[in-house]
């Protein structure tokens, strides 16, 4: 999400004559969008901001926005004195006014932190001269859960869904520039429009997105991130056997494999209806990819709930998933039930699952070798000349030997092997001439 609202700022900045580099030395402003999620997110933020500040102290002119700069709003100035803008998520928009200000004006300081409705501009904003083969979409804003261990709903402020005429907007205009895939983003995307766009026959307002996404020309590929289990309903599971574009991969967070934790996480699900998702799921798509967020050492957290969280993991076999240590947040319900578990258990069971998470990863992987995958070259692999990188439509890694022009193109690539999180292959044919 902070990076979808990075680069949509990035062109509003663009248009007001502000160049980027890609050097932080050479930066007259630098500008950090951040994370509350976790406490060891914000500090990593703080100590950037501050290592910044030391290097280059009256040069630069530093600016913290996202969710920490909402949350802590004028104690940021103690924590990091050098910090002249401060702007919370829902003021993003209003950031190149402010720089004009604080630029004209070097003794001012700027905080924002008020819940604006969303900026329609911003959330659609895009680099026009960045050629993206693979896009980010925001969809919605916020987040109305009230998951007991989590600071989005307080930082972000309520959902606010974007008008679905924005959306196909903004990406018919991608398919022109020649993006293939879009990720469509949101705290809860299956949540979007709920209470507020009708119901079509049986059919949410985010299916109904989907199917208008699937009507698109150029876009191949659809993907969305994060869906909530709770309401991830029959006509979301049908759509998969329906819309040929919608990718085989899923991110659907279990948090938990133990109901007496996702009930005092506030999950709204359990482990059964979890499972019913994944079978009916499996039942339309055998192949597809799931992966999930845990978090391991929430309040209360006996060795019996882990065993059961171990269990789930064994019998869904998730191919890829982050594991989150418990990390207690301010203001949030399960701040009053104390940090109990202590950090080595965490450890523990972080490194238990994460062993796990390497072993289904290793097995979903090898299950592709030897197979022909259509894969949509993105960029350049860190890894060497003349090596490419792309992805599966299960949302896999492929790296392979390939050339500059054909980066935004689609391709078959042979799989030869594969490591935990990557797999290796040659190009068998070049196929973007495919209609979408
Ligand atoms: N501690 C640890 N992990 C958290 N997450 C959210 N809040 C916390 C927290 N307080 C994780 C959840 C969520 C992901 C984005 O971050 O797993 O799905
Ligand atoms: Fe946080 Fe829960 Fe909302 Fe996700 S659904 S953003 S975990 S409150």
């Amino acid at each position: 999400m902070n990076e979808r609202t990075s680069e949509g700022l990035v062109a509003l900045l663009q248009d007001r004559g502000y160049v980027v580099v890609d050097d932080e030395h050479c930066a007259e402003v630098i500008l950090l969008n951040t994370c509350s999620v976790r406490a060891q997110a914000e500090a990593k933020a703080i100590g950037k901001a501050n290592l910044v500040c030391q290097r280059q102290s009256q040069r630069k002119l530093i600016g913290v926005l996202g969710c920490m700069a909402q949350r802590l709003g004028k104690a940021l100035y103690q924590k990091s004195p050098s910090t002249r803008l401060i702007v919370g998520p829902n003021c993003i928009e209003k950031v190149p006014a402010y720089l004009d200000q604080l630029i004209a004006h070097p003794r001012e300081r700027i905080l924002d932190i008020q819940m604006r409705p969303m900026d329609r501009k911003l959330a659609a904003a895009h680099d026009e001269n960045k050629f993206q083969p693979s896009a980010f979409v925001s969809i919605m804003q916020g987040c109305n859960m009230r998951c007991t261990y989590c600071v989005v709903p307080e930082t972000r402020g309520p959902e606010q869904y974007r008008p679905i005429k924005d959306i196909l907007q903004e990406i018919q205009r991608l398919s022109a520039h020649g993006t293939k895939e879009v990720t469509l983003l949101g705290q809860i995307v299956n949540h979007y429009g709920i209470g507020q766009m009708p119901f079509r026959d049986e059919k949410s307002p985010f299916v109904q997105l989907l199917e208008e996404i699937q009507g698109i020309a150029g876009i191949h590929r659809i993907h969305f991130m994060s869906p909530h289990p709770a309401e991830f309903r029959k006509d979301l599971i049908d759509a998969y056997s329906r819309l040929s574009k919608l990718c085989p991969h899923v991110h659907l967070p279990l948090q938990s494999g133990s109901d007496s934790i996702l009930k005092a996480m506030k999950r709204s699900y359990n482990s059964a209806q979890f499972l019913s998702i994944v079978q009916a799921l499996r039942q339309r798509v055998p192949t597809i990819s799931i992966s999930t967020d845990i978090i391991v050492g929430f309040p209360g957290e006996t060795e019996e709930d882990f065993q059961m969280t171990c269990a789930m993991f064994d019998d869904i076999k998730f191919d890829m998933a982050f594991v989150f240590k418990y990390s207690m947040r301010p203001g949030t319900v399960a701040e009053q039930l104390g940090d109990q578990i202590s950090q080595e258990i965490k450890d523990e069971r972080n490194q238990i699952l994460l062993e796990k998470v390497k072993q289904y990863s290793q097995a979903y992987n090898e299950t592709m070798v030897g197979q022909v995958k259509e894969i949509l070259v993105e960029h350049c692999a860190k890894r060497g000349q003349g090596q490419f990188e792309g992805r599966t439509p299960e949302h896999k890694k492929v790296i392979f030997a390939a050339e500059e022009a054909l980066i935004g193109q689609l391709v078959q690539v042979k799989i030869e092997r594969c490591a935990t999180s990557t797999l290796f292959g040659k190009i068998v044919e070049i196929s973007s001439h495919r209609q979408a």
